[in-house]
């Protein structure tokens, strides 16, 4: 008999409680490096409108106090290099000295920047506002394609000048990467249309995208066109070029107005990547009526209609902390971007999703998290992985503005498939699926940098990824090589994983075998030392020739106590960090790594000493699972104790509460599954169990209705007693320190008995997550013989 039908409805917040959009604060992690969007959005809308300024612009805005270049309509959120996107961005003069139109300010958009005043900024999900020095008062809200910028005067006669508004739009994006571009001024109704080819952020290629601004709330003065320092009311249109040698041409089109009637100009941006007439065309479908309130209410409701799938029993821990939680899975839903039916690459009835920003960052936790929160957007978000791979014949790593973007490391979409795939994600096409992943272990690309992957030939024939590989069939960054192995052997342990389940059992063994290739790259006698003090660790991942001599790299490059390796510059046989954390990606065979490095002791030594001696980075991905892999050694105790060790002190609500780069979410998902108690092992059937930080959470599942519920018993808001003593699921007593997707998909009540010491619940052999090396891997039988029915 299944106890978990005694569920029957998911359990609403406390009444005195806030509710889930009020404990969100989209400001978060805004300043400082966290490059998150902090604007308005739908969830995984396109439309993405904020203010933009001058300084941490990554994301447009940043609370940074650095002066507003402008107002754009699209983004992209938590990205690291280059800001991203930004394209046509208005600006607003209340009028021009002595009421003459070449006494506005044209040309740079950073010369007519405005600061904005101490306090202003507001975000709330689906709206974003600020108050100018220049006595406007902005806010926007938007819609799928479109945003409604309200311009309030908040100063009528400013110093005595009479208020005739001016909006230019410039035909630039944030990192001033536009080429051709072209604009056209209505002089009757003062819409302006315009597009521009731009560049992507972290890609190659181009992109082509059209914008339609209208106006309402005051009469039209004049209209024109700028070039430059200079404007004039003729001609009506204008092409540009990007400009000559170093020189880039500053140009747009403006409209000027009368005093508007009711102290507020509005401005209605449609935007579209197939043409102007289809960005006029959204905006006047999506916003007919002007009603901002209407609008931004309809925004509202999108995020709370996608918030109540989740719930909390706060248990008496305070905002802050749910905050934190609540943020995070907003920040979830900021990408990938909706382009179905606004993209020149796909039919309007073809599921296109862009600004997969990228791969290597989201596979970890940000898909795993859709599984169980949003379930129905993560099919659809597989479904554009496929669409990609039709189009192009590969699977993407990274990709933006509808180009290619580079790949980081492995064809890590192969993980994402697998994760969906074991656990059971309903309309996906497998079959396609598994071509596509197959694709990428068998066949090398020709630019295996942004695509594929590199090295195949040799992969196939050494088993690992050889340092100064020699490779005529494809190219790309010529690094690496030992990360790259390390992904490329769990890339094969998943696709091993999809085709064990489709019946290619030939094919799984394959791959299974390759899996182990890590190991290849171990040089057993390598040691580390810090500054010239042995750190007594010895065994490490070391660059390999292809006639098997090692190379050297030290341990510790790579990591925050050497120099940061990025994409484009000191890359080295890691990227962006260290051997000594790479050694733990291992996440198919533990076992076999615990075996490596000396045992359960040593192992939990070296992931404490990763931990503690300022070697680990805990705001780039590859920290995330390490907090938790103490589970394999049977220490459950352990991860949890790590995971406050940075949770609030790395990942909090304020504006500076990230540690790095959300990088599309992939922080905001690590916080929600951390938080909630359950960490995916990306790729696997596996969640690795901790106390969530609240008395309870509960997910109920969008596709199965069942809930899920993740309880503490004797729960501790100050965070003392963190040590699971005892668990039940569905009343039976609960021994393995893991779960599988079953407990979301089913429902059910995972029940965890906490006290202040570790205690001795799932340290048993029996009780550790599968390795390959150990038991029967992809089997998973008897996860569940304690609920059979
Ligand atoms: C805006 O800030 C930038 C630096 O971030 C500066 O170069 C520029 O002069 C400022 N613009 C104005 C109008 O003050
Ligand atoms: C606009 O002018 C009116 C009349 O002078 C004055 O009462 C009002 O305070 C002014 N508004 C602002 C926002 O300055
Ligand atoms: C820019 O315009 C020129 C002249 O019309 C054309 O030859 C060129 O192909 C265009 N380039 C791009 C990137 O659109
Ligand atoms: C860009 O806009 C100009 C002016 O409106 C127009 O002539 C041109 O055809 C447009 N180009 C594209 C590719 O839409
Ligand atoms: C994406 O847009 C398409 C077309 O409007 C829609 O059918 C689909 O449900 C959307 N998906 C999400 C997750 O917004
Ligand atoms: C997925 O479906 C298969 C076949 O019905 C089943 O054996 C397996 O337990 C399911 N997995 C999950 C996570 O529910
Ligand atoms: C080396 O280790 C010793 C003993 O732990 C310590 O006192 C010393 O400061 C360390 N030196 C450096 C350069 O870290
Ligand atoms: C292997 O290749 C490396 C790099 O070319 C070379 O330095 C080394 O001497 C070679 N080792 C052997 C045993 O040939
Ligand atoms: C919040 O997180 C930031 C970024 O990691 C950190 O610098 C700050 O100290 C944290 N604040 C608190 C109160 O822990
Ligand atoms: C909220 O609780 C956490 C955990 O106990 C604590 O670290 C933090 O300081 C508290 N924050 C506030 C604002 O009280």
């Amino acid at each position: 008999m299944h106890s978990l039908l005694l569920i029957s409805a998911l359990l609403v917040h406390a009444a005195c409680g806030k509710s889930n959009f009020d404990l969100i604060s989209p400001l978060t992690g805004s300043l400082n490096g966290g490059n998150v969007f902090a604007g308005a959005s739908l969830p995984y809308g396109m439309a993405k409108a904020v203010a933009d300024v001058s300084g941490a612009n990554t994301a447009g805005w940043a609370y940074d106090f650095s002066n507003v270049t402008g107002f754009s309509a699209q983004h992209d959120s938590g990205t690291g290099g280059n800001p991203s996107q930004g394209q046509f961005p208005i600006s607003i003069q209340p009028y021009c000295a002595d009421d003459d139109l070449g006494k506005c300010r044209f040309g740079s958009k950073y010369e007519r920047a405005v600061d904005y005043r101490v306090g202003t900024p507001r975000a709330k999900p689906g709206y974003f506002g600020l108050g100018l020095e220049n006595g406007v008062d902005v806010g926007v809200t938007v819609t799928e394609h479109s945003a409604l910028w309200n311009f309030e005067f908040t100063a009528n006669d400013t110093d005595g000048h009479k208020l005739s508004p001016l909006v230019l739009l410039d035909l630039t994006d944030l990192q001033d990467s536009r080429q051709n571009a072209s604009v056209a001024v209505n002089p009757d109704t003062g819409r302006i249309t315009a597009n521009g080819t731009f560049l992507p952020s972290f890609g190659v290629g181009s992109y082509m995208s059209y914008v339609c601004v209208d106006f309402k709330g005051a009469e039209i003065r004049d209209t024109g066109v700028w070039v430059n320092e200079r404007a004039g009311t003729e001609p009506k249109e204008l092409f540009v070029n990007r400009g000559y040698s170093l020189y880039y041409i500053q140009a747009g089109g403006f409209v000027r107005f009368h005093k508007p009637d009711s102290n507020v100009l509005q401005a209605r941006v449609g935007v579209s990547f197939i043409s102007a007439a289809k960005a006029c065309q959204n905006a006047e479908t999506d916003i007919a009526d002007w009603d901002f309130d209407r609008v931004r209410t309809a925004a509202e409701d999108a995020w709370k209609a996608k918030l109540s799938t989740v719930s909390i029993e706060a248990g008496g821990v305070n905002e802050s902390i749910q905050r934190t939680f609540f943020t995070g899975i907003y920040r979830t839903m900021m990408s990938p971007q909706n382009y179905t039916g606004d993209n020149p690459l796909f039919q309007a009835s073809e599921l296109y999703f862009d600004s997969y920003y990228c791969t290597w960052d989201s596979f970890r936790t940000t898909f795993p998290f859709l599984t169980i929160f949003d379930p129905t957007t993560l099919s659809q978000l597989i479904t554009s992985y496929l669409n990609i791979y039709k189009l192009t014949g590969w699977l993407p790593d990274c990709r933006m503005q509808l180009c290619k973007g580079y790949s980081q490391g492995g064809s890590n979409a192969d993980n994402v498939i697998a994760d969906a795939y074991v656990k059971n994600l309903t309309n996906i096409d497998w079959t396609l699926a598994y071509a596509a992943i197959k694709n990428d272990a068998e066949n090398e690309p020709f630019d295996w940098g942004v695509e594929g992957r590199g090295g195949l030939q040799s992969w196939k024939q050494h088993g690992y990824i050889p340092v100064l590989d020699y490779d005529t069939l494809g190219f790309g960054p010529p690094y690496h090589s030992i990360s790259r192995t390390l992904e490329y052997a769990y890339n094969d342990f998943c696709i091993s994983t999809v085709a064990a389940g489709l019946g290619e059992t030939a094919n799984a063994a394959k791959y299974l075998q390759r899996s182990g290739n890590w190991h290849n790259l171990w040089n057993a006698i390598q040691t580390s030392s810090i500054k010239g003090n042995d750190t007594g660790f010895t065994g490490f991942l070391q660059p390999r020739y292809a006639n098997g001599t090692w190379r050297y790299q030290d341990p510790i490059e790579c990591s925050p106590l050497d120099s940061f390796c990025s994409y484009s510059s000191n890359p080295k046989e890691t990227f962006e960090d260290s051997i000594w954390e790479y050694v733990f990606f291992v996440p198919q065979d533990q076992a076999r790594l615990i075996a490596t490095v000396g045992g359960k002791a040593n192992f939990i030594r070296r992931l404490d000493f990763l931990h503690e001696s300022g070697l680990l980075d805990i705001s780039n991905e590859p920290s995330e699972l390490v907090v938790y892999q103490y589970h394999y050694a049977g220490r459950p105790g352990l991860s949890a104790k790590r995971i406050h060790s940075y949770i609030p002190s790395a990942f909090n609500d304020s504006i500076n509460g990230l540690p790095g780069n959300d990088d599309s979410g992939a922080s905001g998902s690590f916080l929600a599954m951390a938080m909630s108690g359950v960490f995916p092992v990306a790729g696997q059937n596996v969640y690795l169990i901790s106390p969530p930080f609240f008395e309870s959470v509960s997910y109920r599942n969008a596709v199965t209705g069942k809930v899920a519920t993740i309880r503490n018993v004797n729960f501790d808001p100050a965070y003392r007693d963190i040590y699971v003593q005892s668990a039940r699921l569905n009343g039976e007593v609960y021994t393995r320190n893991w779960i599988g997707h079953e407990l979301f998909l089913e429902g059910g009540t995972l029940e965890l008995t906490l006290g202040r010491e570790e205690s001795g619940w799932g340290t048993r052999e029996e009780d550790v997550p599968p390795s390959t090396s150990s038991s029967g891997m992809g089997g998973y039988e008897g996860v569940f013989e304690v609920r059979a029915e």
